[in-house]
């Protein structure tokens, strides 16, 4: 079935369809009643690869900047603030009628090597207090949801996880997330503010633990009236393990009463232990994904749906830990190497398709998957 879709929708195609929809700014209009589609992108394609910018412009609703956000890209040193990679994903974002997510304020990783002379409390706070003003302020009104604490909780093996080692803890105690979000809120008021994390999502008592501590720490913030609005899934999964679908629709559930919006913010499948043989691990890739957002569906619509990347071509996960031992490519994404939809596109595409609230009169029901003159990989 899916080797039959994979043909029809044709990898040459797929690519001369894109090339024309490049032109059509419209798919950002086109979400209606439907959950809104994202991806993040990395700045040398964006730039340099028309067919990179055909599939975002074709298909996503929002982008998050993959790295152009962190500390070290946007403070090579104390005084300097370097927006050129934001602000050209936000002109791209803006030109297509796309909202741009805000990735990251505060993370444990990728810091510039001068905060390492950070040696008080009251020196991290005032860098952080600076930093949070400057990059908020710089996107008020247009960025509309900030990923504002990433990755709080501590990778453990066996114990109960607690908050992960970073400058900021060291220095400002568990109270530097408070920290952040009433800056942040400070600086946009308006701005829905989210705490993102993974390894939640997997069957195993890790996952189980990672996601009672995510969750304990969701209500100490709100019980101190911290201004945090919702929570982001980032859904790295892990190809190896299976969905803790009750696990996750219990845990999205529990947001959502809480009061808070639920994101999906980061989705792929980590391939490294999944067979090499291409088609069952494309298979093994896209139930991984639909598994995981049937339960995030079954538990509250979420905000959006991205994942990390739209190209296999560009995914993070060839390199390090995650990257294959037969140094295969990886295939996490909705499009291969050569912008041809995998597997996992269709189990996205349709799990959210088969979400849409009430259908407008007249309208395309894959309008926001469907790039102009595409015939829908269904029909014959
Ligand atoms: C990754 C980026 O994709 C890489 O380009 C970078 O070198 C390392 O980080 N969780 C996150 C993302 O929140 O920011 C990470 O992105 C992937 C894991």
């Amino acid at each position: 079935m899916l080797s039959r879709r994979q043909t029809l929708a044709g990898s040459a195609g797929f690519l001369a369809a894109l090339a024309t929809a490049s032109g059509n700014r419209a798919s950002a209009s086109r979400v209606e009643g439907r959950v809104p589609y994202g991806a993040c992108v990395n700045i040398a394609p964006l730039q340099d690869e028309a067919e990179y910018r055909a599939a975002l412009e074709s298909y996503c609703q929002q982008l998050t900047p993959e790295y152009g956000l962190y500390w070290d890209y946007l403070r090579p040193t104390r005084d300097q603030f370097n927006f050129d990679y934001g602000d050209k994903v936000l002109a791209f974002a803006e030109a297509n009628e796309m909202l741009m997510r805000g990735h990251t304020l505060v993370w444990y990783a990728a810091m510039p090597e001068w905060t390492k002379q950070i040696s008080s409390a009251a020196e991290a706070e005032r860098e952080l207090a600076i930093h949070i003003e400057r990059v908020v302020s710089r996107y008020r009104g247009k960025v509309k949801t900030w990923h504002v604490v990433n990755e709080p909780i501590e990778e453990t093996k066996g114990k109960a996880p607690g908050l992960r080692p970073s400058i900021w803890l060291r220095y400002l105690g568990d109270r530097y997330i408070d920290t952040a979000f009433r800056l942040a809120h400070q600086a946009d008021p308006s701005a829905e503010l989210i705490l993102n994390d993974y390894d939640i999502e997997c069957v195993g008592e890790n996952f189980a633990a990672r996601r009672q501590a995510l969750a304990t720490l969701v209500r100490d913030l709100l019980g101190r009236g911290v201004p945090l609005h919702g929570v982001g899934l980032q859904g790295h999964l892990r190809g190896k393990y299976q969905i803790d679908s009750d696990g996750v629709t219990g845990f999205v559930a529990e947001m959502k009463s809480l009061g808070l919006s639920v994101h999906v913010t980061e989705l792929d499948v980590i391939d490294a232990d999944l067979p090499p043989e291409v088609s069952s691990r494309d298979a093994m890739v896209a139930a991984r994904a639909h598994d995981f957002l049937a339960a995030v569906f079954a538990g509250a619509r979420p905000e959006v749906i991205a994942t990390w990347g739209i190209t296999d071509r560009y995914t993070w996960l060839n390199n390090g830990k995650s990257a294959r031992p037969d140094g295969r490519p990886a295939r996490p994404l909705p499009f291969d190497y050569d912008y041809s939809p995998t597997p996992a596109f269709f189990a996205e595409r349709d799990a959210i398709d088969s979400r849409r609230t009430a259908a407008q009169p007249g309208s395309d029901p894959y309008a926001p998957f469907n790039p102009a003159g595409v015939p829908h990989p269904e029909q014959d």
